[in-house]
């Protein structure tokens, strides 16, 4: 039978190659974002929507996926980060902007797989350490994913033929690190040195380690927060 995978923001990084990946193992890709890459155009269905823009999110859930029955994988991908800085520093509309793509886009997604009665198996929704550590010019990123990974519990207890996971998926070299964290002050934010000084992955190395641990993940409780890092 056709495996079918449904992932939000597949224009760069991760997502990207998380989609190619899916593809090459033979799943039926589909995609919201506000891009559609060069090399995946024809081979995935795509709606093209900007997750800021709350109001479109429900509709091009229901268009992307209205001849959809079943979905192996969601993948709850898309997220912003803006520049690190102190939060003292940071507007509040700069953060609403985070919690509007990283948390509720999310969960309006989830509302219209709901009502649209598509049998999910599993929600992989992309977290950070962030959501943790707590470190020094994460602002409203932190706050953003600390409130996903809330977010997904709570779905967990509502969706209960589905698996749901909120993971961290290790530090990967995209255009998000380099932009926002490699070129900060890393004097004034300690996490930037140390991030500096790690090994990062590729998105195809992250996209492969992931793959390659789906069964550890689904042996964790639905409605976790994973550190792949940790397993
Ligand atoms: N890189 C890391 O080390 C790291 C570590 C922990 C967690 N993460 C998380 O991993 C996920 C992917 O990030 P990345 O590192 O791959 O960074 P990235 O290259 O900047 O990717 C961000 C993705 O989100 C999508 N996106 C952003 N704003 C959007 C919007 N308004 N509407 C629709 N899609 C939007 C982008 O697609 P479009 O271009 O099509 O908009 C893009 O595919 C994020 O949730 C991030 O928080 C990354």
């Amino acid at each position: 039978m056709e495996k079918n995978i449904f992932i939000t923001g597949i224009g760069s990084g991760y997502g990207k190659a998380i989609a190619k990946l899916f593809l090459k193992k033979g799943y039926k890709v589909f995609a919201l974002s506000r891009h559609l890459p060069e090399d995946l155009k024809g081979k995935i269905t795509f709606v093209k929507c900007d997750l800021e823009a709350l109001e479109t999110v429900y509709p091009s859930v229901e268009k992307l996926l209205k001849d959809v029955k079943k979905l192996d994988f969601v993948i709850l991908n898309a997220g912003l980060l803006t520049e690190l800085k102190d939060i003292h520093d940071t507007p509040i509309y700069e953060m609403e902007r985070m919690m509007n793509i990283n948390v509720w886009a999310n969960k309006v997604i989830l509302d219209a797989l709901i009502d649209m009665k598509i049998e999910v198996d599993r929600v992989i929704a992309v977290s950070s350490g962030a959501s943790v550590n707590g470190n020094r010019g994460w602002h409203g990123y932190s706050i953003s994913k600390a409130a996903l990974n809330m977010l997904i519990k709570l779905y967990s207890r509502e969706m209960e033929n589905t698996h749901l996971i909120a993971l961290a998926p290790g530090l990967i070299l995209t255009p998000m690190l380099e932009k926002f964290v490699l070129s900060a002050d890393e004097n004034k934010f300690p996490s930037v040195k140390r991030i500096k000084n790690a090994s990062k992955m590729t998105p195809e190395e992250a996209a492969n380690l992931l793959f390659n641990k789906l069964d550890k993940l689904k042996e964790f409780p639905s409605g976790s927060y994973v550190d792949i890092r940790s397993i």
